[in-house]
């Protein structure tokens, strides 16, 4: 696969079947006025989001947060940011067809922007998905409530649109039971399937992972489409789109990306079934276990030290399923844990070990047992015959 560098003096002239599977190099909004109206099957966009973000950001350990400060996604203000988006959207929806569905991932900086320019364009909105991460990064100030989440506007090109929607699929895929726009509990993209480059920083700051284009892939398009994404990055629509037997157009200014991207696509080989479906995992948020429950599960005792990774503070667990030190007062795994960190909050599960055969096992991997036991039976639902105690 190569990236392509088009020459555009013939606007909405581009045969499309020329450069499907291939990355055009460029703005996108140039990019697309070379496309035909109504030749498109979907559209993925995941544009800049103008965080606005004043400088780098500290933990209270004063390590760097990987935060998205690339120039891609600095716009000079609200107004500046709006003109870009009325102006790419326009064109996205002059190329897509009549039936045709786009997608739109943003958080809480651009989103409601984005949504409303979506409508003044003319698209009809079909539904709003909540990406709840399963692993997002915390508010390292304490001063909000942790962004745990993103939002994707599925749209269509019109209101009299008729869109594709595979409901049978994905009923089957959620055990049975209607998709929820609040179902997408996915973590992000971290481990083997986050670029990577030779000194281990990640390729691209906002790498979305690939399970979630799995499902808006498998939703709301087939096998054969032909699906743009105007803000490529690191390929992730590409990828998806070659594994589940469909085409893309990537559209990404900076070189260094489409390099990545290519790289990564031509890895990757096809995974879907004859008729280009493959079952996603519909993953739900585990049930929550508390130490409680961890406890009468049998999996912890009354009474056991834990202690952190490197054993340089320690605690009991009481019968109340708070972590006690020397005579002072119970608290929660949790609350012990910031405490003895001086940081505003603190995952006990993964902060606290106890020390088994002579190796510290993270408190988390109890749990997790504990949690097997439980509800070993349900399909990761809650059990009807164990109560949930306790928050965490
Ligand atoms: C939020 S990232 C997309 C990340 C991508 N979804 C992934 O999984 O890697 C936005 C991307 O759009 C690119 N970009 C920003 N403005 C653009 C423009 N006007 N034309 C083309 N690409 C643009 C940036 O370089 C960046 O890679």
């Amino acid at each position: 696969m190569k990236s392509s560098a088009l020459k555009i003096a013939s606007p909405k002239t581009l045969d499309v079947s020329l450069v499907t599977d291939t990355i055009l190099k460029g703005d996108c909004i140039a990019m697309m006025q070379s496309i035909p109206d109504n030749s498109i099957d979907m559209i993925f966009a995941d544009p800049p989001y103008n965080m606005q973000l004043g400088g780098d950001l500290h933990r209270p350990d004063n390590s760097h947060v990987d935060a998205v400060t690339d120039a891609w996604d600095q716009y000079e203000s609200f107004e500046a940011y709006d003109r870009f988006t009325t102006a790419w959207l326009r064109e996205a929806r002059r190329i897509l067809k009549k039936d045709g569905a786009i997608w739109v991932i943003g958080s809480y900086h651009n989103i409601f922007r984005v949504g409303t320019a979506m409508q003044d364009a003319g698209f009809w909105i079909q539904n709003d998905i909540i990406w709840r991460k399963a692993n997002p990064m915390p508010n390292f100030r304490g001063t909000r409530f942790t962004n745990a989440h993103e939002t994707l506007i599925w749209a269509t090109k019109g209101k009299d649109s008729k869109a594709t929607f595979h409901y049978e699929f994905l009923k089957e895929q959620n055990d049975g039971v209607q998709m929820r726009s609040d179902d997408w509990f996915i973590p992000i993209c971290s481990g083997d399937e986050r670029l990577t480059d030779s000194d281990d920083n990640k390729v691209h700051s906002t790498q979305k992972p690939e399970e979630l284009l799995k499902r808006v892939m498998l939703s709301t398009s087939r096998p054969g489409d032909v699906i743009l994404d105007p803000f490529f990055g690191s390929g992730t629509t590409g990828a998806v789109a070659k594994k589940l037997g469909r085409h893309f157009i990537g559209i990404e200014r900076e070189d260094k990306y489409i390099k990545a991207a290519t790289a990564r696509i031509k890895l990757i080989n096809p995974e879907t079934g004859p008729e280009g479906f493959m079952p996603f995992a519909a993953k739900r948020e585990k049930p929550r276990v508390s130490v409680l429950q961890v406890i009468e599960a049998g999996v912890l005792k009354v009474g056991e030290r834990v202690t952190d990774k490197m054993g340089r503070f320690e605690a009991v667990i009481c019968a109340d399923g708070l972590l006690m030190q020397g005579d002072g007062p119970h608290k929660s795994i949790h609350k012990m844990g910031a405490e003895m960190m001086e940081a505003p909050s603190m995952n006990g599960w993964t902060f606290w070990h106890i020390e088994r055969g002579g190796r510290r096992i993270v408190l988390d991997e109890f749990r997790e047992t504990a949690r097997k036991k439980l509800f070993a039976d349900t399909h990761g639902q809650r059990s009807m015959l164990l109560p949930i105690k306790g928050k965490k």
